[in-house]
C-alpha cells in the first residue's frame, strides 16, 4: 500500500476523487490533498479541511472478500490509527467504530465507501481525516473537536502518515489473507474510549443511555442496557458527551 501517492494542493474531497478512479487504480494507491473545498463527513456532514491544516486522505482497497466482511475494514483503519498515534507519544483512543478520541475530544474521523456488487467488491474507499495543526474550530464543534496541536502534540504529518500505512498494510494483510482479527480486536479494546463507559445508543430522534461492555470477535459492540438485557451492535451511531 501506499507505492502510489497521488497529492492535490486543493480538491473538492479525496474521497470522491478515490471513487471516480477507483475502478481503474491499482490497490493501495493513497490520495492525499492539503485542502478540501467539500470535505465529507458520515451522516451527510461537512469535514472542515483547511488549508495545510491536518491529514485529508483516501486510500483506495480492492480485498477479494466479501461485501458482509467489508465494515471490519474500518475496524482495521481505526486501529492503525490510534497504534500510529500511540507509536508516536500521542494517547489516542477509539470511539468504536469511526472516531479517534484525544483527551475527550475528536481528532480523526474515518469515512469508508464501498462500491460492490452483490457478491463482489468492486472497490474500498478508506478516507481518513485527522486534525493536526487546527487551532479554531466553528461553534458548532468546537466543543467536541480537537487536534494534535490544539493538546500540544507537535507531530510531523509525514511521519503520522507513514507509520498509519504500516500499521494498516501489516493489519490489513492478515485480515484479508488469513481473516485473523485478533490483533485489531486487541488493540480496538486495549485503546477504547467507550469499554466499561456509559454511552448513548441513537437511532434516530432516539437516545438510550446503555453501559458498553465489550467489542466482541466479530467486532461488533456489546452493550447492556437499563433493564439488564444485552444486546450487540452491529453498527449506527453511538454517542459519548456529545461527540
Ligand atoms: C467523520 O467522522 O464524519 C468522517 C470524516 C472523514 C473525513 C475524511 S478527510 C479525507 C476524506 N475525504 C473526505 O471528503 N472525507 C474523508
Amino acid at each position: 500500500l501506499g507505492k502510489k501517492i497521488i497529492h492535490f494542493d486543493t480538491i473538492d474531497s479525496t474521497n470522491d476523487y478515490a471513487k471516480k478512479i477507483g475502478n481503474e487504480e491499482s490497490e493501495g494507491a493513497v490520495i492525499i490533498s492539503e485542502e478540501q473545498t467539500k470535505g465529507r463527513g458520515r451522516l451527510g456532514r461537512n469535514w472542515h479541511s483547511n488549508s495545510y491544516e491536518g491529514i485529508w486522505m483516501s486510500i483506495i482497497l480492492k480485498p477479494n472478500i466479501v461485501p458482509y466482511k467489508a465494515p471490519f475494514i474500518t475496524l482495521i483503519a481505526g486501529a492503525s490509527i490510534v497504534e500510529a498515534l500511540n507509536k508516536l507519544g500521542v494517547n489516542a483512543k477509539i470511539k468504536w467504530p469511526n472516531d479517534i478520541i484525544l483527551n475527550e475530544k475528536k481528532i480523526c474521523g474515518i469515512l469508508t465507501e464501498l462500491s460492490a456488487e452483490i457478491e463482489r467488491i468492486n472497490h474500498i474507499v478508506l478516507g481518513i481525516g485527522i486534525n493536526v495543526k487546527t487551532m479554531e474550530f466553528s461553534q458548532e464543534i468546537c466543543d467536541v473537536a480537537t487536534s494534535l496541536y490544539k493538546e500540544n502534540y507537535i507531530v510531523s504529518r509525514v511521519d503520522i502518515v507513514r507509520n498509519i500505512l504500516l500499521e494498516f498494510e501489516s493489519l490489513y494483510l492478515e485480515y484479508i489473507n488469513n481473516n485473523s482479527k485478533e490483533k485489531v480486536l486487541d488493540i480496538c479494546r486495549r485503546h477504547s474510549a467507550i469499554i466499561g463507559k456509559e454511552i448513548y445508543t441513537i437511532r434516530g430522534e432516539e437516545k438510550e443511555l446503555v453501559r458498553c461492555l465489550d467489542i466482541n470477535e466479530e467486532g461488533n459492540l456489546i452493550i447492556k442496557r437499563n433493564d439488564g438485557s444485552i444486546k450487540e451492535i452491529i453498527s449506527g451511531e453511538i454517542s459519548i458527551r456529545g461527540i
